[in-house]
């Protein structure tokens, strides 16, 4: 009863709608999350959602560090006991891991060696797409395996093909996960832990597919260590297993073999989920609008004049950019970023945020800011272009979001979509099964993804 009556709301705190017994604002989470705007109460758990850009500038930039925590939910208690990377608190734990992981993506993922590879995944993707030979199919699974392979080279130092059924099982259910930890489950999970004992539910196959996943990744981990000389690292695991045994010592020290296995699995999710979704939302707009797909392809032609794309042609490209950053503001796969939480009690236009607030950044919000974009429901490459076409930045663009937390993998994730974008325009002219337009209303969970849809490719002409 008595936390029927609670009054949950911290003095000072910014307005919201009134919360309902027990649940709070939980159900109107789940049913919008990507446009509810306004700060809410998730069955106990104080939030705060910040809308627009200039509040999330001000929070994330301005206040770095203050920003930079994530909150201890019961359901990332039970994933990853807030270790390893990406759901870490914020403290040494992160700054070891983060530390780490920056080194290796610049060691092993930039650069024109790591060009040279994403360019290779390329023609494997080319290949498995010719084999549909024009019939309709879902691009879905395929986008996902030529990506996750990318950050599959950076941790395993080794790619996997196409029809590796283990790996794409593990792949499949970590990403069904996505979508059931923005689902009502998670939030009531959240509000009220004793569901554990719950013995049916969403929050019991998503545990399920937790451990699932974990045992998988230790079995690779070891097979891919197997070889490992220390002190000369190939991949993330080696350099891991370096830190590891240097740190053997320390009593403090955050790297453990669950940590690895959580930061792998962080990595893997965090770089191939988001990346996915957004090539495969390009490819979709790209059916859709069929003159910004030709508009597309006459630049490749123009510039690669049918030679591979080099590191140096993304900025001879400016339309591509300009298509690619509009998919980004567009489609928000990340709508409400990810979690954080207030490293320390704070203060923003007046209002009090107590320390270990949750706070939602909503970077939907922020591509659809009218103060900062003309027109934002309007899907317009040209918006990121000046009058003599050369592409411009916007300000108010934060796929990636700003700050300490901000994505790790952003250099990565850029390569990655031009290198596939343009190899697969180059080649094939996209267009949707006749008299077949898919739903354009994204499938929602913590990340935002087209509903499945088919695709027929027509080989363009000149090969
Ligand atoms: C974090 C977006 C690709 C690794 C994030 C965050 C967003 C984001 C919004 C949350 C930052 C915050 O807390 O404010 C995206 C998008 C991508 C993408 C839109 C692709 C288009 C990648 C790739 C990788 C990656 C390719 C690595 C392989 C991470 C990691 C974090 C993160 C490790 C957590 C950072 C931390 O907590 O310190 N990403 N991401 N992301 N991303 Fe990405």
């Amino acid at each position: 009863i008595r936390q029927l009556v609670k009054q949950r709301r911290p003095r000072g705190f910014p307005p919201g709608p009134t919360p309902l017994p027990m649940i709070g604002n939980i159900l109107s989470l789940a049913t919008e999350p990507h446009v509810y705007m306004k700060s809410l109460d998730l069955g106990g758990i104080s939030t705060v959602i910040l809308n627009g850009y200039d509040a999330i500038k001000e929070c994330l930039y301005h206040q770095s560090e203050v920003f930079a925590d994530r909150p201890s939910l019961p359901l990332f208690q039970k994933m990853t006991k807030m270790g390893g990377l990406l759901n870490c608190k914020y403290g040494r734990g992160w700054m070891e891991h983060h530390k780490l992981a920056v080194n290796c993506f610049r060691f092993f993922g930039s650069g024109q060696r790591m060009f040279g590879r994403i360019s290779e995944e390329c023609l494997f993707f080319l290949h498995a797409v010719e084999q549909h030979q024009g019939k309709p199919f879902n691009p879905k699974h395929l986008v996902t395996n030529a990506v996750s392979n990318i950050t599959n080279l950076i941790i395993f130092g080794q790619r996997f093909t196409y029809d590796d059924s283990d790996f794409q099982h593990m792949i499949e259910i970590f990403s069904e996960n996505v979508e059931l930890a923005a689902s009502g489950w998670a939030f009531l999970y959240n509000a009220f832990p004793w569901m554990e004992y719950v013995p049916f539910g969403k929050h019991q196959k998503l545990f399920r597919n937790a451990n699932k996943v974990y045992d998988f990744l230790l079995q690779i981990i070891k097979r891919f260590s197997q070889d490992r000389v220390p002190q000369s690292p190939q991949h993330y695991i080696d350099a891991y297993l370096d830190e590891m045994e240097q740190s053997a010592t320390d009593k403090a020290t955050s790297f453990s073999q669950d940590n690895l296995i959580f930061s792998v699995g962080e990595l893997i999710i965090a770089g191939t989920e988001t990346t996915t979704n957004c090539l495969r939302w390009a490819m979709l707009y790209m059916a859709l609008y069929p003159r910004i797909q030709e508009k597309v392809q006459m630049e490749i032609d123009c510039i690669l004049n049918g030679r591979p794309p080099a590191l140096e042609d993304k900025q001879r490209m400016p339309y591509v950019e300009a298509v690619l950053h509009e998919v980004l503001r567009f489609c928000n796969v990340v709508p409400l970023g990810i979690f954080r939480a207030t490293s320390q009690d704070a203060v923003v236009r007046g209002y009090t945020i107590p320390r270990g607030t949750m706070v939602i950044t909503n970077l939907y919000s922020v591509h659809f800011d009218e103060k900062y974009w003309s027109d934002p429901s309007i899907f317009c490459p040209e918006r990121f272009l000046d009058c003599n076409g050369k592409f411009v930045r916007h300000e108010a663009f934060l796929p990636f979001s700003i700050g300490k937390r901000h994505c790790l993998g952003e250099q990565l994730a850029r390569l990655e979509m031009f290198l596939f974008f343009t190899t697969l325009l180059q080649r094939f002219h996209l267009q949707f099964p006749e008299g077949f337009i898919p739903s354009l209303s994204p499938k929602l969970g913590m990340t935002l993804q087209p509903r499945s849809y088919s695709i027929c490719k027509f080989e363009l002409q000149y090969f």
